[in-house]
């Protein structure tokens, strides 16, 4: 199996997928836009073995059981030109505003830890019932940003093939292709969700993990929707890339646990680069609207301001790499350092190649992408991503 490379994309799809359900694979080549990117498959270590069991059982019935609801490829005859379509917007997007892959990939995180990635935390209204809240105005809500893009994808796609392709296919393959085009791994995609009716409202404040968490909440959230600590690092590891919002660290800045001081174990001079970067913030307190000042820092900015380890641009480990320094943005990502049934993978991704957090981050997305998601008839395919369809 070392090697495998076929030419026809949605065949290969096909079987780098069965095959790395398998978990018998070494390498595979997957077509990108921009050539042949690989994803190694490794043989699984022994303490992963039960839970990739799940993942296996859970995706096997998911093609098994519901027959073609939910597959490679899934537009291939309805609207073949679907998966090309987002792909070629995304680039187009991204050579402009090389942010988007970050906010997209929040955004499709945030969709698929409230029940499940079925492009409910687009809705602007549940059913038609505008006083609802929505997983849009949900805890942490004024950063989630993206939905503009997906609009614009969304209305290419409905150029070719009207009412055809759900927003939540489109998400989940634009966050993708994102990832890809900030140098990121490639990793095979389902297609064939289903779009929510509803938004979350409720869910959405009780399970997103909180940036403020420790790390018994973090690993207890990441644990209700399947994910192991080993998992939970890998999938944290998407804050290598994209800006964080000054309003997720104002409390370990200046006001941690409600003490008034800052958080004690931010190195001094680390506190004080973040405190330059983000006092914006602190001002609004006086006054003026969080949405007028919504100042953000760019890890990238800081990071890679204050370290020389960084491997350069685009997606890799630095993240690890500043958390085994102290010094991570968000006091959940930091707490990872805090016991060493989290800190032994932060340590294994920080001093590695970065190869190995690339293979589990692809392993992982590919988990995250088919939670809990609506195949065949349920839910509908909206036309516009922000309204569920009346009537259906
Ligand atoms: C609107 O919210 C109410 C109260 O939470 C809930 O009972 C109802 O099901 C919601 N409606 C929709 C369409 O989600
Ligand atoms: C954000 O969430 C808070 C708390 O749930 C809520 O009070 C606020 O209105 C939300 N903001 C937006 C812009 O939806
Ligand atoms: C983590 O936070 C929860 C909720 O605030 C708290 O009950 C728990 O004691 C904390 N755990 C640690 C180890 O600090
Ligand atoms: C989708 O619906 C929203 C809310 O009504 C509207 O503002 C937006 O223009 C619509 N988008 C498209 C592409 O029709």
């Amino acid at each position: 199996m070392r090697g495998l490379s076929i030419g026809a994309a949605s065949v290969l799809l096909r079987i780098a997928v069965v095959i790395s359900l398998k978990r018998s694979i070494n390498e595979v080549k997957v077509p990108s836009c921009d050539g042949f990117h690989n994803i190694y498959l490794d043989n699984i270590e022994e303490d992963q073995e039960e839970e990739e069991d799940d993942e296996e059982t859970t995706t096997a019935t998911t093609i098994t059981g519901r027959g073609n609801d939910h597959d490679y490829d899934f537009y291939r005859n309805t609207c073949p030109q679907a998966e090309t379509i987002v792909r070629s917007k995304m680039a187009q997007i991204v050579s402009r505003h090389n942010d988007v892959p970050a906010a997209l990939l929040r955004l499709f995180f945030h969709d698929c830890f409230v029940k499940g990635c079925d492009a409910s935390v687009i809705l602007t209204d549940s059913k038609g019932e505008r006083s609802n809240f929505t997983e849009r105005q949900a805890v942490p809500n004024r950063t989630l940003k993206g939905f503009d893009i997906l609009d614009l994808i969304k209305e290419e796609v409905e150029k070719a093939c009207p009412g055809v392709v759900s927003c939540a296919d489109i998400l989940a393959l634009a966050t993708r292709d994102g990832i890809l085009l900030v140098g990121g791994p490639f990793y095979p995609v389902f297609t064939g969700r289903r779009d929510s009716i509803h938004s979350y409202f409720n869910e959405a404040v009780v399970e997103i993990p909180n940036p403020d968490g420790n790390l018994s909440e973090t690993l207890h959230l990441f644990g209700l929707k399947g994910f192991d600590e080993r998992e939970t690092v890998t999938l944290l590891g998407a804050h290598n890339i994209g800006k964080i919002s000054c309003e997720f660290i104002q409390n370990r800045l200046y006001n941690f646990l409600a003490t008034g001081q800052p958080d004690p174990s931010v190195p001094l001079d680390f506190l004080n680069e973040m405190r330059i970067n983000c006092q914006e913030i602190r001002d609004s307190r006086n006054g003026l609207s969080p949405t007028a000042a919504n100042p953000s820092i760019s890890e990238s900015t800081i990071f890679r301001g204050l370290t020389s380890i960084s491997s350069g641009a685009g997606f890799d480990n630095h993240f690890y790499q500043n958390l085994v320094r102290g010094r991570g943005l968000l006091f959940s990502d930091q707490q990872l350092m805090a016991d060493e049934k989290t800190a032994r993978y932060v340590r294994d991704y920080a001093f590695g190649d970065g190869s190995a957090f690339r293979t589990d981050f692809a392993r992982v997305m590919v988990k995250i992408s088919i939670l809990n998601v609506l195949t065949g008839f349920q839910g509908q395919v909206r036309t516009n991503c922000s309204l569920p369809l009346y009537g259906s």
